[in-house]
């Protein structure tokens, strides 16, 4: 199979794209890395340049293309637990000295596949007993929110997860199913995933939130649109809401519309 070359002009005309679509800046670095990401679908198309490839996306005749490549370029990494002290402070400091009885709501603003949310939900569950409770996850990737929606891991993943939250709202898979589990029905049920890209106003009935989490999504943007996407996010955050951040972002020069709690949890005034 020959490879399929790319040149700094088709590149760029990928980067412009990606950016003016998710925002993502893609540095010049990840050249390689798009390549081998979308050179599989130039060989579905049977293209044998990026150039026309581009041509079939810019055509707008091709939008599920579109939201393949977004799906392709997006970087999803994510694991349950992942910055642990961020769950404490949930419980701790938002869930226990919270006044209000009304339903405790909570989004993962770039869930990706899922493991924020029902690490949140895990969280609420076991710390809010009977009170009623929701989060909800959205991402721009499509085949992220589908993995998402099912709840279904492998048990590799289970690194983080408390013995006792494994115990309660994990179930294990068996025959067919061994070597995954399933998050638990009834914490599934509280949870709802939507497909949402962060550089528009949220149009989406989601209603609004006491905590937000937009947690390693802003190291792919530059300041313009981290700003973009943070004034996007807030007018579904409740005054008094907090915002909670991924460890090496700040909203330092961002905004001022929420003040800093400590670093990477902020406040809405
Ligand atoms: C690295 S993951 C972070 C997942 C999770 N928040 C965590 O901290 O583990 C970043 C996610 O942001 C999503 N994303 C990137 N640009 C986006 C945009 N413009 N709107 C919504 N989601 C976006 C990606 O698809 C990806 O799933």
């Amino acid at each position: 199979m020959i490879d399929i070359k790319i040149t700094d002009q088709e590149f760029q005309l990928f980067q412009r794209l990606i950016y003016k679509i998710a925002g993502i800046s893609l540095s010049d670095a990840k050249k390689v890395l798009l390549v081998g990401r979308l050179t599989k679908r130039l060989r579905q198309y049977e293209l044998t340049s990026f150039t026309s490839y581009y041509r079939m996306l810019a055509s707008g005749e091709h939008p599920e293309e579109m939201q393949t490549m977004v799906d392709l370029l997006t970087t999803n990494e994510t694991y349950f637990f992942r910055e642990p002290h961020h769950f404490d402070y949930l419980r701790r400091e938002i869930i226990e000295k919270r006044r209000s009885a009304a339903t405790f709501r909570v989004w993962s603003a770039a869930s990706s596949s899922g493991e924020e949310v029902y690490s949140i939900a895990m969280t609420l569950a076991d710390a809010l007993g009977d009170a009623s409770w929701e989060v909800v996850g959205s991402d721009i990737s499509t085949q992220v929110l589908s993995k998402a929606v099912a709840g279904h891991y492998s048990l590799a993943r289970t690194e983080g997860i408390p013995l006792g939250f494994m115990r309660e709202y994990c179930l294990k898979g068996v025959r067919s199913h061994a070597g995954t589990f399933l998050i638990a029905p009834e914490l599934r049920r509280k949870t709802s995933f939507h497909h949402i890209n962060l550089m528009h106003p949220v149009t989406d009935n989601i209603g609004e939130f006491e905590v937000i989490f937009l947690r390693n999504v802003m190291i792919y943007f530059d300041p313009e649109t981290k700003t973009k996407v943070v004034h996007n996010l807030l007018p579904r955050l409740k005054s008094g809401g907090h915002l909670i951040i991924g460890h090496s972002e700040t909203l330092n020069g961002i905004t001022d519309r929420v003040v800093l709690v400590k670093p990477t949890i902020y406040r809405k005034p």
